[in-house]
């Protein structure tokens, strides 16, 4: 049997993911990853999924900000916490937001707890290669699985100078693969490798041992993410090349919501069926 013959994490139960599954789907089914950051979102979304990612895009996509920077550790937590109720087969991974561990690795690993112990999420997830190494392997021998997240790192957007596709040149090329056998060697569970030219992706996918999960880098991964509300066609500004758009919900919503106007200007609603009456009053007997 070929290892892409393997059944994908998903199926045939819809028995909770574990760290330990994903870590072992490394060149089996391709694994299937979604951002999540409400309740009902993450109901939608658990049996399709492997995993669902609390991203800090949630900063962009549910609260209107210019970048993920401004993202607070405690809405991380509220989200976390939310898509967590949701999720009963996928595993949960919430996003430690800028400035939550970059400081130290004691400082990672007190955030880090605080995101496990207060929203039953199963991981972290943390931007960085090789510099975040030792803060990798601080987490992951003490207890706190770390999906690491190299290539295009939008928490850096501000030093790096826009979200431009990474690894054209060879140098830049070498160092992401470098970063990708760092986190892999510091204990990373799986890597996201984001915003990447598509060959250099396929060959981390090649040399590192744990799952690639691709956003913008290739069909060669071990699996893939997007933004749930990109894919969905929830976000009205800009979409990335690398999304397919799998519904157009953001269309029927306002559709929705010009119907509800017009019935409500023309007092079509409430409509008989929508309104409490009072109780029918009780004939006296004899
Ligand atoms: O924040 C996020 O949603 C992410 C994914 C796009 C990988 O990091």
């Amino acid at each position: 049997m070929s290892a892409h013959a393997r059944p994908p994490v998903t199926a045939p139960a819809a028995k909770p993911v574990t760290v330990a599954a994903i870590r072992a789907a490394k060149s089996a089914t391709p694994l299937v990853c979604l951002t999540a950051y409400t309740t009902p979102v993450a109901e939608a979304l658990d049996e399709a999924s492997d995993l669902l990612l609390v991203g800090d895009s949630l900063g962009m996509v549910v609260y209107g900000l210019p970048s993920t920077i401004p993202v607070t550790l405690d809405m991380m937590i509220a989200h976390g916490a939310a898509v967590v109720r949701g999720a009963r087969h996928a595993l949960v991974v919430v996003d430690l937001p800028f400035g939550a561990y970059q400081e130290s690795p004691a400082q990672a690993f007190r955030n880090a707890a605080r995101i496990l112990a207060e929203t039953g999420c199963g991981a972290v997830k943390l931007e960085g290669g090789a510099v975040m190494a030792e803060t990798i392997a601080f987490l992951t021998q003490r207890g706190i699985p770390v999906l690491a997240h190299i290539g295009l790192q939008p928490q850096s957007v501000n030093a790096l100078g826009g979200y431009a596709a990474r690894g054209k040149l060879a140098a830049e090329a070498e160092t992401i693969l470098a970063d990708a056998r760092a986190v892999t060697d510091a204990g990373a569970f799986a890597v996201v490798v984001e915003g990447v030219v598509a060959p250099l992706a396929a060959r981390i996918t090649e040399t590192i041992r744990v799952p690639t999960i691709g956003i913008g880098a290739s069909a060669e991964c071990d699996g893939q993410i997007l933004v749930t509300d990109d894919m969905m066609g929830v976000t009205f500004g800009h979409v990335p090349k690398f999304v397919r758009k799998y519904a157009d919900v953001g269309a029927t919503m306002k559709a929705a919501a010009e119907s509800y106007a017009a019935d409500v200007r023309a007092r079509r609603f409430p409509a008989e069926e929508h309104l409490y009456g009072m109780p029918k009053p009780k004939i006296a007997a004899g």
